[in-house]
């Protein structure tokens, strides 16, 4: 195998055993000071560990870090080669090496006259030209000039899809929902529980249904079965004919044997490729449902927000790159400080799919325990990533981050202004929400101390119960306003952050070899639950328990 950024030469010497990483080690070693330490002795503080990328403003003051840590981050970077992965991952090198694939979901944002090559093609043309189709299928449903078969409009649009096929389009239409064709419904179907399809459709009228069918492989059985179901339902609906099925199924693929086996006409399919990977792929034909809610100018706006972000992380010098901070932050916790988990706290409402969005972008591609090269790692990699919208965590498990014994480095989002169509009272409300997330960040970094709360006249014994001991991490991400560029640009930040700290711990972040073993099995069990077959090899446990199914079970 030649040596190239995402093949390194042989003896690439362990993380751990790096002078850069061990050096990092002894900084932690030396101990830090606290945030109130940090604070007081450079009053510049809040004001110098500030970045900013595009429409973002963000604000890392508050973490456990000096001047002298971030250079040591930057030098490990530096050593991993993460800035020779990130070269190759933007020349269309297979960087994604044990599925031999590059990974080029920046070319998916790229514009017009951009030049990407994969195996010397430029497949900037190609992806513009699903993009032009994609626009003009969006406006025909958004204009009532594609109709169903009965000649009705559309007026519902159901994606069905899961992981990568949903979780983009499905959070982006809630992040976007102010942007979106009100007159439209939009839902999203991804799980295999028929309580899925069956809430999503059982109001609605077949004939002015439209369905998304999405899928990279187009084999994925929670998405082919939903949209046979699907199917069945709006031909029963229309009276059986399957011509319908021309008008109210689009597939969303790289894969157009499949597709076609589906049933679906190819002129009803929007192409991708195996450059793009699942998480990944949301820019590409997979945002349609989003790109029909919002339309194509708004869908631009969102793609070039991207762009901005993959420009920057491509030529910003290390000092001020935004991901390349973000991801090493992140390092710096993980692997010098214990830390098993990231939260990241959106205080805007429509952001409430925006953690679960990351749950996969980050977990499918860092949960990883081996090396690009097949060797363990011996470090830890991806945190746990979790969340919900902040006011609501505030009520709920902001208790643990607080004063609990877990160090969980957060990230805050927010806005400057709602979104628009807010007014009055409820625009007015936006101050408070917002005066909550500075009054977090504010607990969670200084904390209160045993001589603060007592001085409140606190009884002694409940001093220890009432102090808050502070020093912990937050990042502050503020823009003007959600908007469909700025959700382009925070998505590729954390796409870009997960880059670097796959790169660090040279993992393949572009693979999900962990998924399959469940799928597989699944396929073994599931005669046994429907028809009791006996599987030969079921282990003890599984057996026991797939007969205490079958007792439960109306068989
Ligand atoms: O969970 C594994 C996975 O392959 C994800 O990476 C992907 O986003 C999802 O399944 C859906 O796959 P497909 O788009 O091929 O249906």
């Amino acid at each position: 195998m030649p040596d190239s950024p995402s093949h390194p030469p042989t003896g690439f010497p362990t993380l751990t055993r790096r002078p850069e990483w061990t050096a990092l080690e002894d900084h932690r070693a030396e101990g830090q000071p606290g945030l109130r330490e940090l604070f007081a002795a450079d009053p510049e503080r809040a004001q110098r560990y500030v970045a900013r990328v595009g429409d973002l403003y963000v604000d890392y003051s508050k973490h456990l870090v000096t001047d002298t840590t971030l250079a040591l981050l930057q030098e490990l970077a530096t050593a991993t080669g993460v800035f020779d992965l990130r070269d190759a991952m933007f020349r269309g090198e297979r960087i994604n090496t044990t599925e031999d694939r590059a990974v080029l979901h920046t070319a998916l944002r790229a514009p017009r006259d951009a030049v990407v090559e994969v195996d010397g093609e430029n497949v900037v043309p190609a992806v513009h030209a699903v993009l032009d189709r994609m626009a003009a299928f969006a406006d025909r449903v958004r204009s009532g000039a594609w109709t169903g078969h009965t000649g009705r409009r559309i007026r519902n649009v159901v994606n069905i899809g899961i992981g990568g096929s949903d979780l983009g389009p499905a959070m982006a239409y809630e992040a976007l929902r102010a942007y979106t064709a009100r007159e439209l419904t939009f839902r999203f179907v991804s799980n295999v529980d028929g309580a899925d399809l069956h809430e999503a459709t059982r109001d609605l009228d077949p004939a002015e249904t439209l369905f998304v069918v999405a899928s990279k492989t187009f084999t994925t059985i929670e998405t082919i079965t939903n949209a046979t179901s699907a199917r069945a339902w709006l031909l029963e609906g229309l009276g059986g004919d399957e011509k319908a099925v021309a008008r109210h199924f689009v597939a969303l693929s790289t894969n157009e044997e499949k597709v076609t086996g589906f049933g679906i006409d190819p002129e009803n399919m929007f192409a991708f490729w195996d450059w793009v990977g699942g998480r990944y792929s949301f820019d590409s034909a997979i945002g349609l449902s989003l790109m029909i809610a919002v339309g194509p100018d708004r869908f631009r706006e969102l793609l070039d927000g991207f762009h901005l972000v993959d420009e920057h992380f491509r030529t910003a010098p290390a000092e001020s790159n935004v991901p390349l901070l973000l991801g090493l932050l992140g390092i710096w916790y993980g692997n010098f400080h214990d830390a098993q988990s990231h939260a990241v706290l959106p205080y805007s409402h429509y952001l409430s799919r925006f953690t679960a969005y990351l749950q996969q972008l980050d977990m499918e591609s860092n949960g990883k325990s081996v090396q690009r090269d097949g060797r363990p790692v011996q470090w830890q990699t991806g945190p746990v990533v979790w969340g919900t919208p902040g006011t609501n965590g505030q009520h709920a498990y902001y208790q643990l981050i607080h004063q609990g014994t877990k160090l969980i480095p957060a990230d805050f989002i927010g806005f400057a202004e709602p979104v628009a169509g807010l007014s009055g009272e409820l625009k007015a409300q936006h101050d408070l929400l917002m005066a909550n997330f500075f009054a977090q960040t504010q607990a969670l970094a200084f904390g209160k101390t045993p001589d603060e709360v007592r001085a409140e006249g606190v009884p002694e014994e409940l001093v220890p119960h009432k102090t808050f001991k502070g020093g912990h991490p937050t990042t502050t991400v503020l823009a003007r306003e959600l908007t469909p560029s700025v959700l382009g640009q925070l998505i590729a930040l954390y796409e870009h952050k997960v880059f670097v700290q796959g790169a660090v711990w040279h993992i393949d972040s572009f693979d999900q070899w962990g998924v399959e073993l469940g799928k597989v099995l699944a396929k073994r069990v599931e005669p046994a639950l429907t028809d009791g077959v006996d599987v030969p090899g079921l282990d003890p446990s599984t057996r026991a328990l797939v007969a205490a199914y079958r007792d439960l079970k109306e068989v």
